[in-house]
């Protein structure tokens, strides 16, 4: 996908369910002279996400949408997606699975960041599944959101070694610091 010459940054919104580690490094690319993304919302499914803290500090609009009726709340956040003239989605540790006519309306353009080198590990608990097969490597990926769950095309990809004195927290730990970078790769990577 290619930005305009001489366009505006794209208008992106973010969705959280957690921390929003991985939002706060895309809100720093997005002020980067070389960013083709802006970021202008963030969308949650719950209250509790203390990534939301980001949208106050950097003045970013939020939005909190529970998804107790998916089909509404998805029909919801279309047309206030829309209203705020949003292009491009990425999400970032949103625990909720979208459906597949929502993701059409993005269709390729909605990314999706993951702790493990797909195909492998989809789903959660990577990092204890891939201890407990003794892999050597793990790692995150970044890849276009289609109706299958993280299975769309692979942007790109961070390996990470895991150590024998490794658990899931210190693997966790290693892999979000690459997943911080290679989020904003992947960003440059399509639009450029
Ligand atoms: C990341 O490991 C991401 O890959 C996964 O959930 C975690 C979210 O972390 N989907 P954060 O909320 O960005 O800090």
């Amino acid at each position: 996908m290619k930005k305009l010459i001489g366009s505006k940054k794209i208008k992106t919104v973010v969705f959280i369910s957690g921390t929003g580690s991985n939002l706060k490094s895309l809100i720093n690319f997005s002020k980067t002279k070389k960013s083709p993304i802006s970021i202008d919302l963030i969308i949650s499914n719950t209250s509790k996400a203390t990534g939301l803290k980001y949208a106050s500090q950097f003045k970013i609009k939020k939005k909190i949408f529970n998804f107790e009726k998916n089909e509404v709340t998805e029909k919801n956040i279309l047309l206030f997606l829309k209203k705020e003239k949003i292009n491009f989605v990425c999400l970032a540790g949103f625990m909720k699975i979208l459906s597949n006519n929502f993701i059409k309306k993005f269709k390729g353009k909605i990314i999706n960041i993951h702790p493990s080198l797909l195909p492998k590990y989809k789903g959660l608990h990577t990092h204890e599944r891939a201890i407990e097969n003794k892999e050597k490597f793990t790692g995150c990926t970044v890849h276009y959101v289609t109706g299958k769950l993280d299975s769309g095309k692979i942007i790109m990809q961070a390996k990470v070694k895991i150590l024998a004195k490794d658990n899931s927290f210190s693997l966790a730990k290693k892999v979000l610091k690459k997943e911080h970078k290679l989020y904003s790769d992947s960003i440059s990577k399509i639009f450029n």
